[in-house]
């Protein structure tokens, strides 16, 4: 599995690829870290551990769908079941006895604004076997009503507090895992950087409610009582496919805003093209978590063979050349040139399936007619909005100069 072209060094720690399982029910026990770790993943953020072992509702995860096909999830799970001693003592040697040698463990801690919690976690945790330690202040779900996750992540101060509290307890690498719900996560990145971080994990999964089961009115995901009864829920944490763009906004302004800090990819990354994406607006590693709760370790295949094939298509030679290439594009609104004389153009891919006439009819410029059975754009009326392009399922439009 290991490929020279997927090596990267992220912090002092040598990955053979960039994937890695984030911190979450994939790597809560032994059992299924070796298996990924067998499987191929380059390393993998182990479940959240904090003072006390947590007890979790059920159910706890909840599903969005657009047309029977799944596109998101959510949780209201919190952290590891397990106690501090059974990671340090049974879960991490056992972890590391049966993985190959060069999968990377990184360890994940979650303590109260307190620094004494923080420095006594890292430096339990920094125990032979741990590369690296990555700071939860990111859980935007349960652990905020006891001032712990998002609570932290959204106060610049508290960051940059918790991770030199941290950083006091150990000399492994240090990433602290940022939550998308704030309105500017730079000065929370910069925060983390001036706490003594080498890098930053984004994203955590963003505050929602996925859904209401309208024949009982019950929100979603339901939590059972105890004894049979009516159920309830509360806020939780979204994430997979449908969190990309959010995933991809935060790693490119924290890529833009700190340029020198290291950033770990997370949200919806679910194969090599995602990762290509997360690449490409500054991430060096990658973390991958409901792809593989819902397809399986065995995803790591085509992810690392689909990574490869186009960074060879394409002529990276290495991963470091391919991190942050596509942020010298991204600018602000104001810079962009406004209404170059660009118009829709219908492709021979198109099928006829009228799906762009509608839009352009109801949603745009009316410029697009069927005629003999295809879509053709009225250039003197197309307005180059692109909405033509959104909706076509066929690939089957291009953007011309007119003229
Ligand atoms: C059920 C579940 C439990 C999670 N538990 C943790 C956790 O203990 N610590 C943590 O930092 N993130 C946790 N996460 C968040 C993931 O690590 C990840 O940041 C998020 O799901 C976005 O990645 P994805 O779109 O690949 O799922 C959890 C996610 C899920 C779905």
């Amino acid at each position: 599995m290991t490929n020279g072209r997927l090596e990267i060094d992220f912090a002092g720690i040598q990955f053979k690829n960039p994937f890695m399982l984030s911190s979450a029910p994939p790597s809560m026990n032994p059992r299924l870290v070796t298996r990924a770790a067998r499987l191929g993943w380059g390393g993998t953020v182990l479940k959240t551990v904090t003072e006390s072992p947590t007890v979790d509702p059920r159910t706890r995860l909840g599903a969005l769908r657009k047309d029977g096909k799944l596109i998101g999830m959510n949780n209201i799970e919190l952290l590891s079941r397990e106690t501090v001693d059974t990671w340090i003592n049974s879960y991490i040697p056992k972890m590391k006895s049966d993985s190959p040698e060069d999968f990377v463990l990184i360890a994940s801690i979650m303590s109260s604004p307190e620094p004494e919690g923080w420095t006594a976690l890292a430096e339990k945790f920094s125990v032979p076997g741990i590369k690296g330690i990555e700071l939860n202040v990111s859980c935007p779900h349960g652990s905020p009503e006891k001032h712990m996750g998002a609570f932290i992540g959204q106060n610049a101060d508290l960051v940059e507090n918790v991770t030199r509290a941290a950083k006091k307890g150990t000399d492994l690498p240090l990433l602290v895992k940022l939550t998308p719900n704030v309105t500017d996560v730079v000065p929370i990145a910069q925060a983390a950087k001036k706490g003594g971080a080498d890098g930053v994990s984004a994203i955590n999964t963003v505050e929602s409610l996925i859904g209401i089961d309208v024949e009982t009115a019950t929100p979603m995901p339901q939590a059972f009582p105890s004894k049979p009864g009516e159920s309830l829920s509360t806020y939780g944490g979204f994430c997979g496919p449908a969190v990309r763009p959010i995933g991809l906004r935060i790693v490119s302004q924290i890529a833009r805003g700190v340029p020198d800090l290291l950033i770990s990819g997370i949200g919806g990354i679910e194969d090599w093209y995602s990762a290509a994406e997360y690449l490409m607006v500054g991430a060096g590693t990658l973390q991958v978590c409901t792809a593989a709760m819902w397809h399986g370790f065995g995803i790591i295949k085509d992810m690392t063979s689909g990574l490869e094939g186009f960074m060879s298509r394409k002529g990276y030679e290495n991963l470091d050349s391919m991190v942050g290439v596509a942020l010298p594009k991204l600018t602000t609104w104001e810079a962009l040139d406004k209404l170059p004389p660009v118009v829709a153009k219908i492709t021979d891919a198109c099928t006829g399936c009228k799906k762009c006439v509608i839009a352009c009819a109801d949603g745009g410029y009316v410029a697009i007619q069927m005629r003999d059975g295809k879509a053709v754009v009225n250039a003197e009326k197309c307005d180059g909005c692109g909405l033509c392009y959104v909706v076509c399922d066929d690939r089957a439009v291009d953007f011309v100069y007119n003229g």
